[in-house]
């Protein structure tokens, strides 16, 4: 099965074909950070104007790398949810549209189960069931994946995603956006030990996670120290670095406390802020401890990618699930709401 994926969420316009035999045949991704960067965050409907502009010239240049016609493809997966309404109308649009034209079936994919799945995109990836912990820009959740569609929740951020904090500490300090991994890049020269954040919500049970009392504990740092302006280079690789740890160390502790309620031994860690390094050296150590195998994307498929959406749909088509020809977005989806595939859809 031959799949061409369409992912157009929020800033990127991500385009690719996965072959279930084969393997990933091509793939391309256009980022609109330089756009979105003047104005210090994503502006939607720039994102969608944009997504217009690059995602047909994407699946022709895909197409041709991959050296792949439409006769050969068997599907069209798109990102139909959750997202940027405007922006995922464009993948939808035209997703469905060529799928119509070509005489294919088309499948809706839902963006946080083509993250779910990116780490099976590697050799010798996870398989069901397993704990995830999906930390992206817009979503930080913990959840028990049993089969594809069968997910059950365990735990979420209440405030802020993981991203969404790490982005708003680096604009407070100037760093521009996307600021997590410009964050993550200063912190490498901060020095242990100046200072001491809180890991938030970890001295209750449970496994909901906040990160937003985080951010206000960075911003008092920074004004105790006489604002942004004042810091030295130095203050803000120390706060950076400090930030990270408390983040880095919040989602471990809840990771840990997530394998010991379910007694899952497969962790898998998908979204943005899976590309963190120090998270990854921190969940190897803690989850080596406890028998637990712990499963990353490559590097090119944490942040957002068309890879992992025709992957996921890949599989969904051969389960058996395509779309009618309404052309529908759900910005708000929470990922619960999938369902098992129906074993009788193959
Ligand atoms: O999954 P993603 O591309 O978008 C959403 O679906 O939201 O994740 C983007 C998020 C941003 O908040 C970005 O700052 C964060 O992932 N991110 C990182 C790193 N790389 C990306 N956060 C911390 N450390 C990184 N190395
Ligand atoms: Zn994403």
């Amino acid at each position: 099965m031959r799949v061409l994926g369409i992912e157009s969420s929020c800033d990127e316009t991500g385009v690719a074909i996965f072959d279930t035999e084969q393997g990933l045949l091509g793939q391309a991704l256009y980022s609109q950070i330089d756009m979105h960067a003047a104005y210090g965050g994503v502006v939607p409907e720039l994102a969608s104007r944009d997504h217009v502009r690059r995602l047909l010239p994407l699946v022709r240049q895909v197409m041709g790398e991959a050296g792949t016609t439409p006769e050969q493809l068997d599907g069209v997966a798109f990102t139909a949810g959750p997202g940027l309404a405007g922006a995922l109308l464009v993948g939808a649009g035209v997703g469905r549209s060529l799928a119509y034209g070509w005489g294919l079936p088309a499948v809706p994919v839902h963006h946080m189960e083509g993250h779910l799945l990116a780490p099976m995109l590697e050799e010798d990836g996870p398989d069901f069931p397993f704990v995830a912990l999906l930390v992206s820009g817009g979503h930080s959740l913990l959840l028990e994946g049993r089969a594809l569609g069968d997910y059950a929740p365990l735990g979420e951020s209440v405030d802020d995603a993981a991203g969404e904090a790490f982005d708003k500490v680096a604009k407070m300090m100037g760093l521009g956006y996307p600021g997590g991994p410009r964050l993550a890049k200063l912190a490498e020269s901060g020095s242990a030990g100046r200072f001491r954040f809180p890991r938030p919500m970890t001295d209750r049970p449970g496994l909901d996670m906040s990160f937003s009392g985080l951010k206000t504990f960075t911003l008092n740092t920074i004004n105790d120290l006489g604002g942004v302006d004042a810091l030295s280079e130095q203050d803000r690789c120390d706060i950076a670095l400090a930030f990270q740890e408390a983040a880095v160390d919040t989602l471990v502790i809840k990771c840990r406390r997530a394998m010991e309620q379910t007694g899952a031994k497969r962790l898998v860690v998908a979204g943005g802020v899976s590309a963190n390094v120090m998270l990854r050296e921190r969940l190897d150590a803690a989850m080596a401890k406890k028998g637990v195998r712990v499963f990353y994307p490559g590097l090119a498929y944490c942040t957002d990618n068309g890879a992992m959406i025709a992957y996921a749909g890949a599989l969904r088509l051969a389960g058996g699930e395509r779309c009618g020809l309404p052309i529908a977005v759900r910005p708000r989806w929470p990922l619960a709401e999938l369902a098992p595939l129906a074993p009788d859809a193959s």
